[in-house]
């Protein structure tokens, strides 16, 4: 039997062989269209190749892509489970020309691998082509030798390929098998040809035209190819089934699904097919990054998620079963999608969460739509009123609903549904009224309620194309912004991280596909769920509706994950060596520093700064990896993980674990932010400061990454300085400093000494007077210059040594300002008050008073010219 695993790889090689690159799936979430909610066709990641707006290394490609279909325009979610074809999720395996092959070989390659390697009779074999395309027709003739009767000509757009409303385009030709006569159905185009007779299995698309948004098609640069083949409806000709749900992968899935709840398949049928259906949609898409929530992307998963929890309700499962089946998934697809092995703990962990939050109200949420049935006449539609109620307390989405009343051939009054929606949306308008701080929040609040909370996919990438929603300027929303303006924009999805929880908002770039061009100067968070991005618009004219690009600046981002993982491991560090009363009060991430303030009421000690600073790069160089994982807040909380300072938790809340010590987590931590993928990524944490700054709380700042790398290398810097400077090796730096300062303290010795031997000598021209005497009183009398106010009193000293009975009156001039001292020998304090000499010298120098003892007394002035009068001043007293 040919399995999808072998159908897969015999598709790829076959490709291969052929000089095509074997190109991996993309991300079920489309990194390159604004509009797309999940990647639905093989075409989707070469979007912009088609177009030639990217260049690749090759010009042929295979794939074997990822695809969903839920939610968003192609929704076949109602349908899964009841029908034998419809999936949220399969995969497409398809061939791709970039202007390299076009028709001829595309039929070619195609016809070959169908009748050889897959050898199906060519017999059953048929196809149909675009009525205008005889080009096609013709080769089919030629190719596969097939008669007119088996080329089928469509006129519908089933045989035009359009990605959208716009994007690459071109007619196409599609192949069918025929299941025989046994099968009821006609075949393509007839009136019963949605039978299951005849199926469709292989889409070749010839990619010609490029739709605008304004109707018209333009030419693509070059003639290209591209094809999609449904894998799990292939899989059902070749294993000779006639249900998706028959094939190897899914018995295999389901097998797992009757073992682990005692149920038969075949009685139980369409429990099992949305069970092993929605297990593969909801496992993929919690890989690629998308978390159950209640807008967006995250609604769709979580509404697929809780449809088949229903389901394994309805089996009797008393515990969550999801989960339990997630290794028989990795098992059969791990191999062909390694991201699905990579994240497999991961997915477990989040269907057991939502499966054992959505339990909690299933049940009673039955009970009611029991109840009110009940009173309903058979096949009378449920009111909107209780779908809403169902939908609002009991975490019933409305297609949980609609699902469980399908068996009762009961509707749901959708209008009855979408006016509760609206009167829930009206009330929460009647009672706002903002903080009333904010002038700007009903801006913000009006554009919440029209467009939800912004889908942030900034966890897993960096870029990401977005549709604008509202542009604000002004607190108010306006329709354009042209080149020039500064104003602030809310697209419907976005790589930017918005400032909370102390981190940084991003900064980047946005590229609109008209050609204009933002920077992004800043990324605010308003009302808990909008990411506002603050732009100037650089170039160009932009408008509500545009679509872009949005690029993260990745170097930037790179240094505010490294310091808010440090910030994780030093608030860990922190507890450990000061204690648990450590709590968070404050936090600062940006891209080159980081801030932390925290409970406690004495100073860090050099010694414990180390300890901290040495046991956090510890953490870092075991380079362990950090985990995220999504629980319920009060889990999270009772599980011992840190709650943020002033944050407030929504239901789930991201939970971080970093590092190791004696086989737990070293730190764990509720946060929102974006961290590093493993400890190592820090690179290094060095703390530059402790210090208080109130009451009780200390702040300590650090560095991590490139900037603590960038520190050091300043400090070196000026350490070559210096040694190049002190003409000494680095290590003798401290050394030579105590040297320079030993030999200074010397020199100022020496000089004063010199000073003074100067003043005394009365050799410098300075000395206007000798020893003289007034009445009956020695007087010497010296006015210096540059002699610092403290030397004067040592030299009074020695002088009133030398003239043994007198009076000693010093002055010196420094920068202007003039210094008086006066000493009286002390045989002559009785006499003559050196306080009061100095008083008097003091009001003629223009000073203050000054002031001292009986025998020795000083005082400043600022009038240096005024020395001759204050001398006058003085001796007018002494005679
Ligand atoms: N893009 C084409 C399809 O999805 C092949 O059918």
């Amino acid at each position: 039997m040919r399995t999808l695993a072998d159908i897969r790889s015999t598709f790829l090689n076959y490709f291969k062989e052929n000089r095509h690159e074997v190109v991996a799936s993309s991300s079920l979430v489309p990194a390159n269209d604004p509009t797309l909610l999940f990647t639905n066709a093989g075409m989707v990641q070469f979007k912009d190749v088609f177009t030639g707006l990217e260049k690749r290394s090759y010009t042929r490609a295979t794939t074997s892509q990822k695809c969903v279909r839920a939610g968003g325009k192609h929704n076949d979610l109602e349908n899964v489970g009841y029908t034998a074809r419809h999936h949220t999720f399969f995969e497409m395996l398809g061939n791709f020309s970039f202007g390299d092959y076009f028709k001829e070989e595309a039929i070619y390659l195609a016809w070959n691998l169908v009748t050889k390697n897959f050898a199906l009779s060519p017999e059953r074999l048929l196809v149909t082509v675009y009525h205008e395309d005889e080009e096609a027709a013709n080769l089919w003739k030629k190719i596969a030798g097939f008669p007119d009767h088996k080329i089928i000509r469509i006129a519908t757009s089933d045989n035009f390929w359009s990605m959208g409303d716009t994007g690459p385009c071109g007619p196409c030709t599609e192949i069918f098998y025929d299941h025989g006569e046994s099968i009821a159905g006609g075949p393509p185009g007839s009136a019963d040809q949605d039978g299951d007779r005849f199926t469709e299995f292989w889409n070749l698309v010839f990619m010609q035209f490029e739709q605008q948004a304004d109707g018209t098609r333009i030419n693509l640069p070059k003639p290209s190819v591209d094809t999609g083949m449904g894998l799990e409806r292939f899989a059902t000709i070749l294993q000779g089934v006639h249900n998706n749900y028959d094939t190897d992968l899914f018995k295999s899935l389901i097998e797992a699904s009757t073992e682990l709840t005692g149920t038969q398949a075949a009685a139980y049928r369409h429990s099992h097919n949305v069970i092993a259906d929605h297990l593969r949609a909801s496992s993929f898409l919690l890989a690629d990054g998308v978390m159950p929530s209640n807008e967006g992307r995250g609604y769709v998963l979580r509404r697929i998620m809780r449809r088949a929890m229903r389901h394994a309700h309805l089996l009797g499962a008393k515990e969550p079963l999801m989960y339990r089946l997630v290794d028989r998934l990795v098992e059969v697809m791990g191999t062909a999608y390694p991201e699905l092995t990579r994240a497999q703990a991961m997915i477990k962990e989040n269907l057991k969460l939502e499966e054992e939050r959505f339990r909690q109200t299933l049940e009673r949420g039955l009970r009611l739509l029991e109840e009110e049935t009940a009173k309903l006449a058979p096949t009378q539609a449920l009111s909107g009123e209780i779908a809403f109620k169902l939908y609002d307390t009991y975490g019933f989405p409305l297609d949980l609903t609609q699902d469980v009343l399908r068996s009762q051939d009961r509707s749901v009054d959708l209008e009855g549904f979408n006016a509760a929606m609206a009167a829930q949306k009206a009330a929460a308008r009647a009672h706002w009224s903002g903080s009333g701080e904010k002038k700007d929040e009903q801006v913000w609040f009006d554009i919440q309620q029209e467009f939800g909370a912004s889908e942030f996919l900034g966890y897993e990438s960096e870029t990401a194309e977005a549709l604008v929603q509202a542009i604000v300027v002004n607190s108010q929303t306006v329709a354009h912004l042209s080149a020039g303006q500064t104003g602030d924009i809310v697209f419907n999805q976005t790589p930017f991280y918005a400032e909370s929880g102390g981190q940084e908002g991003d900064q980047g770039v946005i590229h609109f596909a008209n050609g204009a061009q933002a920077r992004v100067l800043n990324t605010n968070k308003h009302l808990g769920s909008l990411h506002v991005h603050h732009v100037t618009l650089e170039s160009g004219r932009i408008k509500v509706g545009e679509t872009a690009k949005l690029v993260v600046n990745g170097q930037r981002r790179q240094g505010l994950r490294a310091h808010h993982s440090a910030t994780h491991l030093l608030h860990a560090a922190l507890r450990r060596h000061l204690g648990g009363h450590v709590t968070q009060k404050g936090s600062l991430v940006a891209a080159d520093r980081l801030r932390f303030d925290f409970t406690h009421t004495k100073p860090l000690t050099a010694e414990e700064i180390k300890a901290i600073e040495q046991e956090v790069n510890l953490q870092i160089l075991a380079n362990t990896a950090i985990e995220t994982h999504l629980m319920a807040a009060e889990e999270a909380i009772a599980s011992g993980a840190m709650a943020l300072f002033g944050e407030k938790y929504g239901d789930e809340v991201r939970v971080l674990k970093m590092g190791q010590c004696d086989g737990a987590a070293y730190s764990i931590e509720l946060c929102g932010g974006t961290h590093a993928s493993r400890t190592g990524d820090i690179g290094l944490v060095k703390i530059l400061s402790e210090a208080g700054v109130s009451a009780g709380v200390r702040r300590l700042e650090a560095i991590a990454g490139i900037a603590a790398l960038d520190y050091l290398r300043s400090l070196q810097e000026q350490i070559s300085k210096l040694s190049f400077t002190l003409k000494c090796p680095s290590v003798e730096i401290p050394e030579k400093i105590d040297l320079l300062l030993q030999e200074r303290k010397t020199f100022e010795r020496q000089l004063a000494d010199l000073r003074q031997k100067m003043a005394l000598g009365g050799s410098s021209g300075t000395t206007v007077a000798g020893l003289k005497q007034i009445g009956h009183i020695n007087v010497l009398t010296k006015n210096l210059v540059d002699i610092p106010a403290k030397d004067l009193k040592p030299l009074v000293d020695q002088l009133k040594t030398e003239v043994k009975s007198g009076v000693i009156i010093l002055t010196s001039v420094v920068e202007d300002k003039v210094a008086l001292v006066i000493g009286v020998t002390a045989d002559l304090t009785d006499k003559v008050n050196a306080v009061d000499l100095v008083r008097a010298g003091s009001e003629v120098l223009g000073g203050k008073g000054g002031g001292g003892r009986p025998d020795m007394a000083q005082a400043g002035g600022s009038n240096p010219t005024e020395i001759p009068a204050a001398m006058a001043a003085i001796e007018a007293i002494l005679s």
